[in-house]
């Protein structure tokens, strides 16, 4: 065999990262957060002092950050020319900033191109488990599983909430509706599910149980 894609799509708070790297850590696979990329590049052009509401100037500055991921599903994490940035791609600045540097199509095409190098560097040791928005529909097409979650908007904010601290479900629940409005209905590459996705609703499930059923379509499918 040539290795496992496992492609992970949906909006923020439907359970794709805990979900991931459980399936990644259950099959010995490798695990990419795509989402923590584009937090990553956000992270250094508001450091810049990019104007994020000029689409040019984030276009024409994009090509700049360098990005180097770990894809250990017990030590996932991304650091920025050097600078390791896990801790401040969380926070509230770059989480409201994210949305509007990741529909700019030129740092989609470099961060999917580089996506692509890492899902093909993984494949002879296994494959990869590789979490986002457009996954199964533009980075990974021909991925073998592709899985779409989603959650009711009061759970989503709910388990959001629980992770974060000085912060409430309403306030949650408006910053995740602001975003998945954004990450939709933009131009490139917006969140979708793949036509031969199989979406699973996580609202009424445990975090194991999510991680059984994923491996279940993985029997299945690959
Ligand atoms: O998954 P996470 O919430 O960390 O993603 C942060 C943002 O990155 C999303 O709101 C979206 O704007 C962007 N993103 C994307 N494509 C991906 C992953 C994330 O546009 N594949």
């Amino acid at each position: 065999m040539s290795g496992l894609v496992v492609a992970m799509d949906g909006p923020s708070g439907s359970g794709k990262s805990s979900a991931s790297r459980g399936v990644a850590r259950a099959l010995g696979l490798r695990y990419l957060d795509t989402g923590a990329m584009y937090r990553a590049v956000t992270w250094w052009m508001l450091q810049q002092k990019v104007d994020l509401a000029d689409p040019q100037e984030i276009a024409a500055r994009s090509g700049e950050p360098s990005l180097i991921m770990s894809t250990d599903p017990d030590a996932p994490g991304v650091s920025v020319d050097g600078v390791d940035v896990n801790g401040p791609i969380r926070g509230p600045e770059v989480t409201g900033a994210v949305s509007a540097v990741s529909a700019v199509p030129e740092v989609r095409r470099r961060l999917v191109t580089l996506q692509q190098e890492i899902i093909a560097e993984s494949l002879p040791a296994g494959g990869i488990v590789v979490e986002g928005r457009d996954i199964g529909t533009v980075v990974a097409p021909d991925a073998p599983v592709k899985v779409y979650l989603t959650a009711s908007a009061d759970a989503r904010a709910q388990r959001r909430t629980a992770e974060l601290t000085g912060t409430t479900v309403e306030t949650q629940k408006a910053e995740m509706a602001r975003r998945d409005t954004l990450d939709s209905t933009r131009k490139a590459d917006p969140l979708a599910a793949a036509a031969d996705a199989i979406e699973l609703d996580t609202t009424p499930l445990t975090l194991d149980d999510v991680i059984a059923e994923v491996l279940r379509f993985v029997k299945e499918r690959a």
